[in-house]
């Protein structure tokens, strides 16, 4: 047990021997993953997550699979200590918090991937990202077999992914998307946030901004082409150094959309310095 008082297991063992004890009196599962670095917007997560369940076990595994080797996985900010404590401070009644070695044994040989919805946007910057993500979530979902498991709409194109994965799979599971967690300027909270200069920090808040004016604009008759590019400028205008994507999509597919009658999203991914920000809204 740690100091925060959250239980903690490091292997599938003592993850299932928790939740068999709790099956076996009759209760609810909800899961959490995450990768550590721990803010509100995980915070909610867990909450909402103890609404819906009598017991919440959250993920800690900063996943190797889901970086490529030029990206930050050395660099990610990592402190479990702290990270527990805040799990039990919002409800949270187990962490599962396994090494590399307990989740990739040696001989490991399985990827998952999920076609077609992983492909744009994300897939097309990150290639290696869905595949990782998707593998890892589908080991979590078995290991711990919970009734639900809860993720951001943040990261809208993972859950979309997850989604798909879940149903393709068969795995049974009811996967959960909750809404973003803003700061009080509109920056949707971010582990990568941490990694902002205070001048960077001060542009970040305007992707939000941009974001919002373009669905009003889109609303009051602007084209998607002429807002996607219009958003893009914008965005190199407050300082953004690259803008990977700024994209209206249909919000169930992603597929390049000009149909409004249905359910669309504006996603967007954009460079400070080094630290790469996504968001996403509905249309
Ligand atoms: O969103 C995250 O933190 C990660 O991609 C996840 C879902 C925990 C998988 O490593």
């Amino acid at each position: 047990m740690s100091a925060s008082r959250l239980p903690v297991v490091r292997d599938v063992a003592g993850l299932r021997a928790a939740v068999a004890a709790w099956r076996g009196g009759g209760q609810s599962l909800a899961l959490v993953p995450t990768m550590g670095a721990l803010h509100e917007g995980h915070l909610s997560l867990v909450r909402a997550a103890k609404a819906r369940a009598s017991r919440v076990v959250a993920s800690l595994f900063v996943n190797p699979k889901q970086f490529a080797p030029h990206e930050d996985f050395e660099r990610y900010p990592r402190d479990e200590a702290s990270d527990a404590a805040l799990l039990a401070g919002a409800g949270c009644d187990l962490l599962y918090a396994p090494g590399r070695a307990a989740m990739y044994p040696d001989g490991f040989a399985t990827n998952v991937i999920v076609s077609n919805v992983s492909t744009p946007l994300e897939g097309e910057f990150r290639p290696h990202f869905f595949g990782g993500v998707a593998t890892v979530v589908a080991k979590l979902l078995l290991q711990c077999l919970p009734d639900c498991a809860l993720f951001g709409e943040k990261d809208y194109q993972q859950l979309l992914v997850i989604k798909r994965l879940a149903r393709d799979l068969d795995v049974p599971v009811e996967i959960v998307g909750r809404p973003t967690v803003r700061e009080a300027d509109g920056l949707a909270m971010s582990s990568r946030n941490f990694y902002l200069t205070a001048d960077e920090r001060r542009i970040a808040a305007q992707l939000n901004v941009i974001m919002r004016e373009s669905i009003a604009a889109i609303r009051a008759g602007s084209t998607i082409a002429d807002t996607e590019q219009s958003g893009k400028q914008r965005l190199a205008a407050a300082g953004f150094a690259i803008v990977d994507y700024f994209a209206v999509r249909d919000a169930d597919t992603l597929a390049e959309t000009v149909d409004l009658s249905r359910p669309a999203r504006l996603l967007a991914a954009a460079w400070l310095g080094k630290t790469r920000l996504i968001d996403n809204m509905a249309v």
